[in-house]
């Protein structure tokens, strides 16, 4: 039975994802990243996370040549971002953006964002079109930014923000 990718879109559109970039800095020292909605948790022990980026992504290549990788959790008013890393169009989505580079591995910790994981790269497993990328956690920390500790969540196509329940 084949799936129309049409409505395979439209329904995995309904399952709201957490917008992060992705990060990591080439043996050049050029940083590089760009936007991912499937990162996720996978497992405690060993501390491991994993997301899935497109198999002819071209800044996933660049990304899996340094054997590490960053990611970063956007918060609700950096939008703006998730664009600027998501065009292949924009040759140096870093260009404007302040950033630190992570304790471990030495990939971009993005100024502002709620939370960031510290990761080398323990496994690529083909899973169709994508890879699932399996990191291990190296070291992760959150802040919270006073004015606005709120996630970037992508939903049916749109950003917003998180709204608690009373
Ligand atoms: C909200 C959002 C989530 C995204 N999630 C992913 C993802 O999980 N995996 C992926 O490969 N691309 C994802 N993208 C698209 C990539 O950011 C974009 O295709 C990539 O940066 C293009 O660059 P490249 O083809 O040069 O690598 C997402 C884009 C947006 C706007």
């Amino acid at each position: 039975m084949s799936i129309e990718p049409s409505l395979f879109r439209k329904v995995l559109g309904h399952f709201p994802t957490c917008v992060t970039v992705v990060t990591a800095t080439t043996a050049t020292g050029e940083p590089v990243g760009f936007t991912i909605g499937t990162f996720t948790s996978v497992s405690l022990d060993p501390p491991m996370v994993g997301f899935l980026p497109q198999v002819n992504s071209e800044r996933w290549a660049a990304i899996s040549a340094t054997g590490a990788f960053a990611v970063n959790e956007l918060s609700a008013d950096q939008a703006d971002l998730c664009w600027q890393f998501s065009k292949s169009s924009i040759a140096h989505p870093f260009e404007g953006v302040s950033w630190r580079p992570s304790p471990v591995t030495g990939s971009p910790i993005i100024d502002g964002s709620i939370a960031w994981i510290d990761c080398s790269i323990e496994g690529v497993i083909d899973a169709g079109d994508h890879h699932f990328v399996l990191g291990r956690v190296l070291e992760l920390q959150h802040s919270e930014p006073e004015n606005d500790p709120n996630p970037l969540l992508f939903y049916r196509g749109q950003l917003g923000r998180f709204l608690a329940n009373d």
